[in-house]
């Protein structure tokens, strides 16, 4: 296993639009252990591929309160989408920036998971709202692109500061 860097927003990287895994086979199984890892240790509830630097469909989400739940979705779509719901979202790729965004209050969505077997789930609550967190990244989107032009600036600044002081 091993830890992976996280790419730290404004990095353009994160703005690469993943493409579909082919075949769910021990390199992408390899690639989900060590994405838990990195979660668990940053610590984070959701991670995305994008996120390591890896731009292929996979994400991963434990919302357990013990830690022990991991939920590994492969080329993820969401195939319904109902209601509207405000959350607080933080991003592992935005250290220490909180901000609410609207998404969909419940999902169904659709993916293949660690045999690359499908399977379909609905999902609502925290965890709705996470698949589409998730799911945006892969998209390369991240949160705070949901937020003001000033806001962003005002992020952007504030990371790449936090950056070189880290250095
Ligand atoms: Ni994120």
């Amino acid at each position: 296993m091993a830890l992976l860097p996280i790419l730290h927003y404004p990095d353009p990287r994160l703005h690469k639009v993943a493409t579909k895994v082919r075949v769910v086979d021990d390199r992408i199984r390899t690639l989900v252990r060590d994405m838990a890892e990195t979660m668990y240790a940053a610590p984070g509830i959701g991670l995305a591929a994008s996120q390591v630097d890896v731009h292929e469909r996979v994400l991963i989400i434990d919302i357990s309160d013990a830690r022990d739940q991991l939920q590994t979705f492969i080329n993820p779509e969401i195939v319904e989408a109902s209601g509207e719901c405000e959350t607080e979202e933080g991003c592992l790729s935005v250290p220490g920036v909180y901000d609410v965004v609207r998404r969909a209050e419940r999902v169904t969505v659709r993916a293949l998971d660690l045999k690359g077997e499908p399977f379909t789930l609905d999902a609502d609550g925290l965890l709705a709202v996470c698949i589409q967190h998730e799911i945006d990244h892969l998209d390369g989107k991240v949160f705070v692109d949901y937020l003001s032009r000033l806001k962003q600036q005002r992020i952007a600044a504030r990371m790449k500061k936090q950056q070189r002081a880290a250095m």
